[in-house]
């Protein structure tokens, strides 16, 4: 007679008849058991022994005994070796504050924060924490070390991200837009096309590494997407008050479009963050701090405002993300340098900047069309590139740049600031 172990599993089918239900049941209960492990059926009825038995031969399980009693109980021992490597979690508890609040921590989810150094091979499109059946499909991630694309207060940026969003149609008082001057309206018209153009770089960009990213780094993609919704409401925003007062989009310059062209090709996540968010953003949030001082309403101002609150959060991403890299093997300053130089040399081919923008910038600055008022405009964006210039150096000190390669990677910055 077979001596048998106790069994590691129980299901009970006391309330069910033999048939669809309970073989279900049946069958999941026997999925999530490793090989010869034995599950305790019970039901309330001895007769279904033979039906059972029949059930265990055709999927290669054995029925090991029925043990009759009040109740009848079935000893099944899986014979197939376990589809799931690992057992999924249970008793999970998330770090709650006093009001019972999830925390905000360095990862979303503390209790499953075992973030790998290099994300599990066989991991497919679900969350880190989940068990996952063998057989499914490995995807092509290309970015699956955490220092490839990890930036250190991710979750609260994240977090940071979705307490910030905005409504771009409800937030701006669109019928609060006063009447501008033709040529002022003309450059705002200006100024935003060429907002909007580069806020489908920032937005396309993320886009296209979003899918490279192992989920086992499920805040670096959260936190992506969000970006990607700000980016959106920019262009939303800076496309609506093109139009929004009796104008309407002007031009994109090729110069503009190279620039782009040149961020988008860049396929090295560090390099692209590098450009983006640091170099790109960086700069840009300069010039969206002279806008918001030269606005000529209070509704274009309020719209530069809430689009540089987002930048500043996109700045912080790269800088951590960049910074983190550095830190971790300083020899990586060599590709940034390249990527950089990479950049310019392609710019070169037709170098100088937008110049509808920069006549655009003086008006507004300037609040003329001519004459010293113009000038004195003009004057305000050459002090805004040196500004811009200045604050670059910073950030790239700030990441573990050493001055001399700042000050040099600064002024081979693309003229389109972005
Ligand atoms: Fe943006
Ligand atoms: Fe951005």
């Amino acid at each position: 007679m077979q001596t048998l172990t106790a069994p590691n599993a129980a299901l009970d089918c006391r309330d069910l008849a033999l048939g669809r239900s309970l073989y279900l049941k049946l069958e999941n209960a026997l999925l999530l058991l490793n090989k010869d492990e034995i599950l305790d059926l019970q039901t309330d009825r001895a007769s279904d022994r033979g039906d059972l038995d029949g059930w265990c031969r055709l999927k290669g399980h054995t029925l090991l005994a029925t043990l009759e009693g009040e109740e009848a109980h079935f000893l099944i021992r899986k014979n197939a070796a376990s589809s799931y490597a690992q057992k999924a979690d249970w008793g999970v508890t998330l770090p709650r504050d006093e009001e019972g609040a999830i925390k905000v921590g360095d990862w979303l989810c503390g209790a499953t924060a075992n973030i790998e150094i290099k994300a599990p091979e066989y991991f497919g499109l679900m969350p880190r924490g989940a068990a996952i059946e063998a057989g499914s499909p490995i995807y092509p991630f290309s970015l699956n070390h955490k220092k490839q694309i990890w930036s250190r207060p991710i979750a609260k940026l994240y977090e940071e991200a979705k307490n910030a969003q905005w409504n771009a149609s409800r937030d701006i008082a669109w019928d609060k837009l006063p009447k501008l001057p033709d040529f002022l309206e003309r450059a705002i018209a200006q100024i935003m096309t060429y907002l909007a153009e580069n806020e489908f770089s920032a937005l396309y960009i993320p886009g296209k590494f979003i899918s490279r990213i192992n989920p086992h780094y499920m805040e670096v993609v959260l936190f992506l997407a969000s970006l990607i919704n700000d980016e959106a409401r920019h262009i939303e925003a800076f496309v609506k008050r093109a139009m929004a007062n009796g104008g309407g989009l002007q031009y994109s310059s090729a110069v503009t479009q190279r620039s782009l062209y040149s961020l988008f090709v860049e396929e090295d996540y560090l390099k692209t963050s590098f450009l983006l968010h640091i170099m790109g953003e960086g700069t840009f949030l300069d010039l969206l701090s002279f806008l918001e001082e030269n606005a000529p309403d209070e509704v274009t101002k309020r719209i530069v405002t809430l689009a540089k609150a987002d930048e500043a959060r996109h700045v912080a991403y790269g800088m951590a993300h960049v910074k983190a890299n550095l830190e971790h093997n300083p020899y990586q300053i060599r590709r940034i340098k390249e990527a950089t130089h990479k950049r310019k040399a392609f710019l070169d081919e037709m170098s100088g900047e937008s110049t509808l923008l920069i006549e655009a910038l003086a008006k507004v600055a300037g609040g003329s069309e001519g004459g010293r008022s113009f000038k004195a405009g003009l004057e305000a964006v050459d002090r805004l590139k040196a500004r811009m210039n200045k604050n670059r150096v910073r950030r790239l000190i700030e990441v573990g740049i050493d001055e001399k390669l700042a000050i040099e990677l600064s002024a081979i910055h693309t003229p389109n600031f972005m």
